[in-house]
């Protein structure tokens, strides 16, 4: 249990109007939250403070060799006014996940989820209410050590940071256009793509500017050894729906292990359609795109939530999928998935967090 110290600010913002948008990303809240580590000490001085810049020096390795870790989740208002989080213990240990694999000591995830409780609580107020939005929290860690050299660093900062948002997608919930990438690739076995790093992002960026370029939103990845099977989506996991059956890649190390994604599968495993967690080329895809067989396609995140895809481009090959709307299983899961987070749906598996 955390012992966390509160310096609250004297400054607060305006908060953000009824209408305003919510740009995704672009708004902070008044306070962050901030823990050390040392190497023999551990974690120490839990605070809540004003929201402020991080001040690093200029050889700290998080800047030279990406030694870094982030994770998203979100906090939603319920009409009764209770503040709910989304299966917070799945970011703590998925936080942990990647901090073994890039050599950043963990915390216990009752210490992260305290800590998350703990500066949303504080910013309570700044979480928006108008359907479709939600406050943004973006756990992180980076590594300090003032050090040119290549070994994990003995000091390093976690901080968590709020902001409200809308959308991540400006299409909403109409259907995005997704880029099958045959050039770049995003991850390897063995690499660090099931990790939620900085490195898997900044790799996917030269191929999301080609994609923009031709009109398309985000970019689908291959495998990066076959360059033939599906993995992921720059910022979600995909599904398709075809003939039937629910398709989604099976985790293989270079797949961001998704907490929407898991959600997805246990929801349609429930509901008693056949899913399949397995190897799926762009071929098989191709295929069924031409006889008619693909029913539905959608990305999971918790920025994204549930968005369907209408489109894919492999190469010359074009898929457009049905006519292009939301699909009725990609509703139903956007109804039950956001039903459940908003406290509209009466949540029997014991996902939801209250903020107290
Ligand atoms: N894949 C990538 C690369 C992501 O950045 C995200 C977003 O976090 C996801 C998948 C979806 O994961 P989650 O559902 O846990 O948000
Ligand atoms: C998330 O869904 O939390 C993401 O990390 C996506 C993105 C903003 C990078």
């Amino acid at each position: 249990m955390l012992n966390i110290r509160y310096e609250l600010t004297k400054n607060p913002k305006q908060l953000p109007g009824k209408d305003d948008p919510l740009k995704f990303g672009t708004i902070f809240t008044d306070h962050m939250f901030i823990m050390n580590y040392e190497t023999g000490k551990g974690w120490f001085d839990p605070r809540v403070v004003p929201y402020q810049p991080v001040v690093l020096d200029p050889s700290a390795m998080v800047f030279h060799y990406g030694q870094e870790v982030f994770e998203g989740l979100k906090a939603y208002k319920t009409e009764d006014g209770r503040t709910l989080l989304f299966r917070p213990d799945m970011n703590a240990k998925r936080e942990n996940n990647s901090n073994r694999r890039l050599c950043i000591p963990e915390i216990p995830e009752e210490d992260f989820v305290q800590a998350v409780k703990a500066v949303v609580k504080t910013d309570e107020k700044w979480i928006p209410t108008k359907p479709g939005t939600s406050l943004y929290i973006r756990p992180f860690i980076i590594a300090t050590d003032p050090f040119l050299g290549v070994r994990p660093s003995d000091t390093y900062q976690f901080i968590i940071i709020l902001s409200p948002v809308g959308a991540y997608y400006p299409e909403g919930l109409n259907p995005v256009k997704i880029w099958i990438e045959d050039d770049y690739v995003r991850a390897v076995r063995g690499g660090i793509g099931e990790t939620k790093t900085g490195g898997n992002y900044v790799a996917s960026m030269a191929a999301q500017m080609k994609a923009h370029e031709e009109g398309y939103s985000q970019v689908l990845w291959l495998d990066g050894v076959e360059r033939k099977y599906i993995e992921e989506v720059g910022a979600m996991n995909i599904f398709f729906k075809i003939n039937g059956k629910v398709l989604t890649p099976k985790l293989n190390g270079s797949i961001l292990p998704g907490i929407t994604r898991n959600t997805c599968l246990e929801l349609c495993r429930e509901w008693g359609y056949p899913v399949e967690e397995r190897k799926i080329s762009v071929d098989e895809l191709y295929e069924a795109s031409v006889n008619g067989s693909m029913e539905e396609v959608w990305g999971t995140g918790t920025a994204a939530v549930i968005s369907p895809v209408g489109h894919l481009r492999f190469e010359d090959k074009v898929m457009q999928i049905k006519d292009g709307g939301i699909g009725e299983l990609s509703q139903k899961l956007y109804d039950t998935v956001t039903g459940i987070q908003l406290g509209k749906i009466k949540d029997t598996r014991g996902w939801t967090v209250e903020v107290k």
